[in-house]
């Protein structure tokens, strides 16, 4: 056989930490290490498993009792998505975030991944750099890469070496603003709530680096796979910024995180609509149209929900996952004592276990069946550092107690 890319020989033998883990962690592995599957307790899934909400289901059930709708959800819809979806964007938006969003500053994709794979290439040449936060969310490595391997990351560290998260603001606005005087230096992505740290970027810094970005013409690409899982009593005011107020700022949304619709794939892009044409020349050739099927669920799920309904479905939701996060900081005081990020959302808790990672992390599950991920993939800054999500553990809250104890236990007899 002829060979494969060289892109592909060079990544297939990089593939993410994160899934490493995991595949140690399948059943025949545990089983092998002379463990029971059953008696694992796994912080490492980045996902959520609260249940969808019960208008969404009714939603579908509609479309598959209704012949012609059904027949509709089976064709392709438009390359950027329905309108009638962008519509019913612009109300969720405007509901929960009382966002003023307009349908031609939207496009709907497959999901944020692929979105922002597309975005990368739709805003990236080769020689050009893109900054990302130390730590940041471990895809991103592999998704500029498949770009090209000629894009410079340029990291800005807002972990510091005593686990201080943007403890110095205006030495990292200064070094921001130093980084896009750079004429290749095209966009900045950042997550909020982010991934692996859970913090939300404060509002005072963001208006900063949104008045650095406008100034310096470079994009500012904001990634909210967990924006509704705020775990404040009010959201940053950027939250409900569009893209004719900044037409430098992009936004990459997803269905993933907030009704647990992580298989049903549906995300979208908010920006100017330059980036939107272009964004739709781009999902000709890579994914044609998003998927019909989720976008007129979710357009007939809008209908049928309320303003109210919306806000208080999203606000049951987060202050369990605010629930499960306390629980898990209260175990990791109480049986391993190590420092850690005080979640201000999202799924995970950042702890600094002051030695190599990867070690850890397989000596742990080899010990005691608990899996975290290694925190080596998300930047230098958590080279010392995993990630213990209790998102996956959101309706089984008991075991997030269960599994840190027993590391702790066996950390303590060490
Ligand atoms: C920060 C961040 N962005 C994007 C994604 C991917 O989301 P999607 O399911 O929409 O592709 C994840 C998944 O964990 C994430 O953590």
């Amino acid at each position: 056989m002829k060979s494969l890319s060289s892109l592909i020989k060079r990544e297939i033998n990089s593939p993410s930490p994160i899934r490493e883990i995991m595949k140690m962690a399948e059943p025949q592995n545990i089983i092998n290490i002379g463990l029971n599957p059953d008696d694992v307790i796994s912080f490492g899934g980045g996902w959520v498993d609260h249940y969808a909400p019960d208008a969404l289901i009714e939603a579908y059930k509609k479309i598959i009792s209704d012949k012609m709708l059904f027949h509709r959800a089976g064709g392709y819809s438009p390359t950027s998505g329905f309108n009638e979806t962008k519509e019913a964007i612009s109300l969720y938006e405007k509901y929960l975030f009382n966002e003023n969003l307009k349908s031609n500053n939207i496009i709907i994709g497959g999901s944020s991944s692929q979105l922002t794979i597309d975005l990368l290439r739709v805003l990236l040449d080769p020689g050009d750099s893109i900054a990302l936060v130390d730590p940041t969310y471990a895809n991103y490595f592999g998704q500029i890469k498949f770009v090209s391997d000629n894009i410079k990351v340029k990291t800005i560290r807002f972990l510091n070496e005593e686990w201080k998260y943007l403890s110095n603001k205006k030495e990292i606005l200064s070094q921001i603003n130093e980084l896009f005087k750079d004429k290749n230096l095209k966009a900045m992505l950042i997550a909020s709530p982010d991934n692996p740290t859970s913090q939300i970027i404060p509002e005072d810094f963001m208006k900063d680096v949104i008045k650095i970005s406008m100034d310096s013409g470079t994009y500012l690409i904001l990634d909210y796979a967990y924006k509704t899982q705020y775990f404040n009593d009010t959201y940053p005011d950027y939250f409900s910024f569009s893209p004719s107020d900044y037409e430098n700022i992009i936004t990459i949304n997803s269905n993933s995180k907030w009704d647990r619709g992580l298989g049903r794939r549906m995300g979208w892009i908010e920006a100017n609509e330059d980036i939107i044409k272009s964004m739709e020349r781009m999902q000709q050739v890579s994914i044609l149209c998003p998927d019909s099927l989720h976008q007129i669920a979710f357009t007939e799920f809008m209908k049928m929900i309320s303003k109210n309904d919306l806000k208080e479905y999203v606000d049951k939701i987060r202050f369990d996952y605010k629930k499960a996060a306390k629980i898990t900081t209260k175990a990791i005081e109480d049986h391993l004592g190590f420092k850690y990020l005080e979640p201000q959302g999202g799924l995970y808790v950042a702890v600094d276990v002051k030695t190599d990672s990867d070690a850890f992390v397989i000596d742990v599950l080899k010990h005691t069946g608990v899996i975290f991920v290694p925190g080596k993939g998300f930047g230098n800054s958590m080279r010392n550092g995993i990630r213990i999500s209790y998102g996956p553990l959101v309706r089984y809250m008991e075991k997030i107690d269960e599994g840190i104890a027993r590391v702790g236990k066996f950390l303590n007899g060490k």
